[in-house]
């Protein structure tokens, strides 16, 4: 039996698969039996009421899933599925409410990474995962980190080496109103906005469907991370060596500051390059045992967006 033949039969017997996507790590579990919805949340720590995604091998498995599906959603999964785009929609009646937090509504998408298609097809109806992490830890993008997170808890880690993108899908609701972006992620508005001929909003609306990613102390490495204007950045470096802490840096550039106690760890000016060191970046400072990570704000542009988003959480879980 190949691997994957084996993961799908695990989740057959509703059991836990880890799986990489091309955002982050997934956990899964078969989406139509809630006793193995139930150890996603048991190994995650996650409250119970927080919807998960439904992972599905291809766009024809979507109306098992969903009711009411607008024209939008077929335009949308035709020009980015696979890819890190999550479609909120309603949900057809029957699919469990330990998926859907027992909300009239689910999220679904089709990953864009050959092992997660694989495991999709062998299996062949849709597999719930949340981000392999602990609650409120940063997302796995490689499958030592979910070996670190999870390790006992999962049946099975399928390893598809680093993940491509680096951070969590962008989430997009369709389920009524105007299609409205509960999460950033690297596929951005613009994109988006070419396919609906008008770019989507941002934001939790006012009886928004429940997004753990959008709590503000989520995503967070354990040491307190600042985000810190790029002019500053080597000021704000002096002063915490000078306190005597141990200080580690996320920044474009290089400055003449040299100290035993500061590491300079080069950042990306391209954003996709960015996104998929950014995580593995977080969990090395949290390893290296600094006392404070020092993070170059990013432009205030729409292709940063999903990572001032992320740092911005960061900054507010970790303090
Ligand atoms: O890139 C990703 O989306 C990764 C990979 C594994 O696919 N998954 C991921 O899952 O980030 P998770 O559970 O860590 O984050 C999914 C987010 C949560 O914040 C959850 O609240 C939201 O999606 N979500 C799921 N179903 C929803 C629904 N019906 N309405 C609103 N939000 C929903
Ligand atoms: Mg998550």
């Amino acid at each position: 039996m190949t691997e994957v033949a084996r993961a799908a039969a695990l989740l057959r017997t509703g059991e836990l698969v880890a799986f990489p996507t091309e955002t982050v790590y997934g956990l899964g579990a078969d989406a139509s039996n809630p006793l193995a919805i139930a150890k996603i949340f048991k190994a995650k720590g996650r409250p119970a009421d927080h919807p998960l995604i439904v992972h599905l091998p291809d766009v024809s498995h979507l109306e098992r899933w969903a009711i009411d599906i607008p024209e939008a959603a077929g335009k949308l999964a035709a020009a980015f599925w696979p890819g890190p785009l999550t479609l909120i929609l309603k949900r057809r009646p029957g699919v469990p409410d330990a998926v859907t937090g027992g909300q009239d509504t689910v999220g679904l998408r089709v990953p864009n990474h050959p092992l997660a298609l694989q495991l999709l097809r062998e299996f062949a109806g849709g597999v719930a995962a949340p981000s392999a992490n602990r609650f409120g830890r940063i997302s796995p993008t490689t499958a030592a980190h979910v070996r670190e997170e999870l390790g006992s808890s999962v049946a099975m880690i399928l390893d598809g080496g680093p993940c491509a993108v680096g951070i969590e899908s962008t989430i997009l609701d369709l389920s009524g109103g105007d299609p409205w972006i509960l999460r950033p992620g690297m596929l951005d508005a613009v994109a988006i906005g070419t396919v609906l001929g008008g770019t989507p909003a941002f934001g939790s609306k006012q009886n928004a469907p429940r997004v753990s990613g959008s709590l503000e102390a989520h995503y967070a490495p354990r040491t307190p991370l600042q985000l810190v204007a790029p002019a500053d950045i080597a000021d704000a470096a002096s002063t915490a060596l000078g306190a005597g802490r141990r200080v580690a840096v996320l920044a474009p550039e290089p400055f003449a500051l040299d100290h035993p106690n500061l590491a300079w760890h080069a950042a990306s000016a391209d954003p996709a390059r960015f996104a998929h060191d950014l995580y593995a970046a977080l969990r090395e400072f949290d390893a290296a045992a600094c006392d404070l990570i020092l993070v170059a704000a990013p432009p205030a542009d729409d292709a940063w967006r999903a990572l001032a988003d992320r740092l911005r959480r960061a900054a507010a879980g970790s303090n």
